[in-house]
């Protein structure tokens, strides 16, 4: 297969690429990524050395319709994977714009360029976030209304009905996947995991937003990555899957268990100042990816915390290079008035 992988830089889509590499050595794997701050070349610096033909990385921007048409043609792509996003809520709560450009206006032009090059397949990754809030109790399904709370949510669902219209309209095979926190090696370290690892590890106190008993349901990154293949390989057009880890935890036992894993004690939490909107409780159930994809989630949550905290104890130099200026500003000016 020829593939187009976007946002292949970021976390998912590098472990993605990774993965695609090991299990289909026979592909040709293209990845357009702007490089963002989000985006980092140095975490397929080992893909790069031994892929040869097999890889070729594009600097550029999914709104770039001229570029992503020529791609598309020149590199006689058969289906495309689009993952890149601005992907962190609290970004977009600083400043919505990048995230209608990139992951509405970027992905429709993914789709119609898509579509006008005659490629096979769109799978449009997607998250939970879109079915907003849950109670104490129950979990999202495919058919739960979409009712994002937040800037980042909002535009991913508007992504998920154009390519909902997409198939509806042009009968344009596109899937659509929803996945729930992902954790592990190459996430950037402003998201919950990587941050409270960062922190912990220099002694500093790990800022806990409200109560701390926020409820997320935590997946591996792999397993996402088996899912997003799954429905790439396998996928009804038009479908939605949903996935997730079955690893439901309150925020605060997180942040508990990165302390224990790096040998530091609670007295380093700091409850803060809440995040505006904050969904208080996500939960997947992905019985029909089970059904008609064969996926359940492998890692579980102890043993993906694991592997995620050594990855990083053992990668100092790649947080050292993701943590540049721009960065800097962002986490210094967002958690200012938090403390
Ligand atoms: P990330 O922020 O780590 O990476 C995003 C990548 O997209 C970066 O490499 C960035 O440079 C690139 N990018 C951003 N704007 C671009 C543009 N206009 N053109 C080309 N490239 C661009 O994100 P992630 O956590 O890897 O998430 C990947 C996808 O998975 C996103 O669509 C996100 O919404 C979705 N998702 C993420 C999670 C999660 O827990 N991280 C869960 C469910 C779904
Ligand atoms: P995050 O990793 O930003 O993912 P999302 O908001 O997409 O679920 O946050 C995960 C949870 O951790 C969420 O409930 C917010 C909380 N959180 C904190 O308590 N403190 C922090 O500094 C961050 C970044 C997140």
């Amino acid at each position: 297969m020829r593939l187009l992988v976007t946002g292949g830089c970021g976390f998912i889509g590098a472990n993605f690429l990774y993965a695609m590499r090991e299990r289909h050595p026979d592909w040709r794997l293209v990845n357009l990524d702007k490089l963002t701050y989000a985006g980092n070349l140095g975490s397929l610096r080992a893909l790069e050395a031994e892929a040869g033909d097999a890889y070729a990385f594009v600097h550029g921007d999914i709104c770039d319709k001229g570029l992503v048409s020529r791609l598309l043609v020149e590199e006689r792509i058969e289906a495309v994977v689009n993952f890149a996003a601005e992907s962190h809520v609290d970004r977009s709560i600083e400043d919505a714009a990048p995230f209608v450009s990139t992951n509405v206006l970027g992905a429709q032009t993914i789709l119609d360029c898509a579509r006008r090059a005659g490629v096979g397949r769109v799978v449009h990754v997607s998250t939970d976030e879109v079915y907003g809030s849950l109670g104490p109790t129950g979990q999202f399904l495919e058919t739960t209304p979409l009712a994002p709370n937040s800037p980042y949510s909002a535009s991913k669902a508007g992504a998920d009905l154009l390519a909902r219209a997409c198939h509806e309209t042009y009968g344009q095979d596109v899937v659509v996947t929803r996945c729930s926190n992902n954790y592990g090696p190459y996430q950037f370290p402003e998201k919950l995991i990587p941050l409270m690892y960062v922190k912990a590890a220099r002694g500093e106190a790990l800022p806990v937003y409200g109560d701390g008993r926020n409820v997320r349901d935590w997946i591996f990154v792999d397993d996402h990555c088996r899912g997003v293949e799954l429905a790439l390989l396998h996928g009804r057009p038009g479908a939605v899957y949903n996935f997730g880890g079955a690893a439901e935890m309150p925020n605060i036992e997180v942040v508990r268990a990165i302390l224990r894993l790096t040998g530091r004690d609670d007295t380093l939490i700091r409850f803060v100042t809440d995040r505006p909107g904050h969904d208080r409780r996500y939960a997947m159930n992905f019985d029909l990816a089970a059904r008609e994809l064969g996926f359940a989630p492998s890692v579980s949550f102890s043993q993906g915390l694991e592997r995620t905290i050594a990855w990083y104890q053992a990668n100092p130099a790649w947080l050292e290079e993701v943590q540049s200026g721009a960065y800097l500003t962002f986490m210094q000016s967002w958690y200012k008035g938090r403390a």
